[in-house]
Formats: structure tokens, sequence, C-alpha cells
């Protein structure tokens, strides 16, 4: 197993043994540490995630953003270029289903979709990180592929990208490859970065 395997290992045990009132209270704080930043209150597209394997919840973040009108969204696997991300409206009526990873996804309507590069701000899980900005994810390159367009030199700057995580998750230096994309900033339960 290499280094990187081997921390992404260590890090998904740990945050899986998070208790479930540790998890309750953890996504209400990151609820308080984002509900005020200017990029949050300035969005009206939003990506989120349903939390799985021990990552923090966004749950009570997506009913605030539907309380202010804004509107929601969902990754899910594309169905023919499988290594990207499409973005599905997500409300409280969206017809749920399981994908090949057994995690809930709304049902895929192509028409529904909305492009990456056009959300305002997406709030993605991850691994690990650190305080520079890098993300280590599940290891399926998904985000770094859907939004790889933000490194390109003339690229459009797309949305904010913000890292949601447990501060456990956080390591003193991630190593970095060269196709990983930097995020603008990570909040945890406790604080954010930078
Ligand atoms: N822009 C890209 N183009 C082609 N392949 C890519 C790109 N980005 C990542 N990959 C491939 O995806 C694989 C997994 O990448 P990585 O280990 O960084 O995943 P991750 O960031 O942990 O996962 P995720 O983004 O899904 O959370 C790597 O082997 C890499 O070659
Ligand atoms: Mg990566």
């Amino acid at each position: 197993m290499n280094k990187r395997t081997q921390l992404r290992k260590k890090i998904r045990t740990l945050r899986r043994s998070l208790k479930p009132h540790q998890q309750k209270q953890a996504a209400l704080n990151l609820l308080g540490n984002i509900r005020n930043r200017a990029d949050f209150r300035n969005a009206k597209h939003i990506a989120l995630y349903l939390p799985n394997d021990g990552e923090i919840s966004p749950e009570p973040l997506i009913k605030l953003c539907w309380k202010l009108g804004k509107k929601v969204y969902l990754p899910v696997l594309h169905p023919v270029l499988h290594n990207r991300l499409w973005f599905i409206p997500y409300t409280p009526q969206s017809p749920m289903i399981r994908n090949i990873y057994g995690i809930k996804e709304p049902k895929l309507i192509p028409s529904l979709c909305r492009t990456a590069w056009s959300l305002n701000l997406v709030l993605l899980p991850l691994v690990a990180f650190d305080q520079n900005g890098n993300r280590m994810g599940m290891g399926g390159g998904y985000y770094d592929r859907t939004f790889s367009f933000k490194s390109l030199k003339k690229g459009i700057n797309g949305p904010a990208l913000i890292g949601l995580a447990h501060d456990i998750q956080r390591v003193e230096e991630l190593p970095v490859e060269s196709w990983d994309i930097p995020l603008t900033s990570i909040v945890t339960d406790t604080k954010s970065y930078p």
C-alpha cells in the first residue's frame, strides 16, 4: 500500500469512528461556520452532497439553503462519461436512487442538469486536507476531473470550491499530484482554512 492509500485508509477509519451525537454536533457547528460567509450568502446555485462514510453532514446547510430560496444541487455520476460529475437539482420532493457505490443520489434527468462551471459555489467532501487548501478525496478523481477546467491558464474561473470536513481530517502537509485541483478554502466544525 503506498503512502497516499495508507493515509486515506487511516483518516476514513478516524471519521467513521465518530459517534452519532458527535456527528450531529459537528454538522451544527459547520452550519455556524458557513452561514455568514460572503461566498455562501452571495451564491444562488450551490452544490452540496449527502454524507457517507463518516463525512461531515451538510444536511442542516441544505435545509438552510432551501429556506433562503437558494438552488441546491447534488453530484451524480454521469451515465456515459463515467469519470465526471453532473449536478442535479435537489429538493425535498426529488426522487432518489442508489448509484454504483450504494450512495443515494437524485434520479438523473439530463435536461435539469447544471454544468460544473455555471454553479456559484461547490461545497465538497474530502478525506484529508492541509492548511494550504490541498485536498485528498476518496481516490476516484471525480472532483479533480470535473473541475480540471479551473487549472487551465485561459480557463473559466468557475465556482469557489470549499471543502467540508471534521477538523480531525487535517494533516500537516498533503502530498499533491499534478491533477489535484486546489480548494478555495476548507471549513470544518471548528474553523476555516485559510
Ligand atoms: N484531470 C484529470 N484527467 C485525467 N485523469 C485524472 C484527472 N484528475 C484525476 N485523474 C485520475 O484520477 C485518479 C484519482 O485521483 P486522486 O487520487 O487525486 O483522487 P481524489 O482527488 O482522491 O478523488 P475525488 O476527486 O473523486 O475525491 C488518478 O489516478 C488520476 O490519474
Ligand atoms: Mg485528487
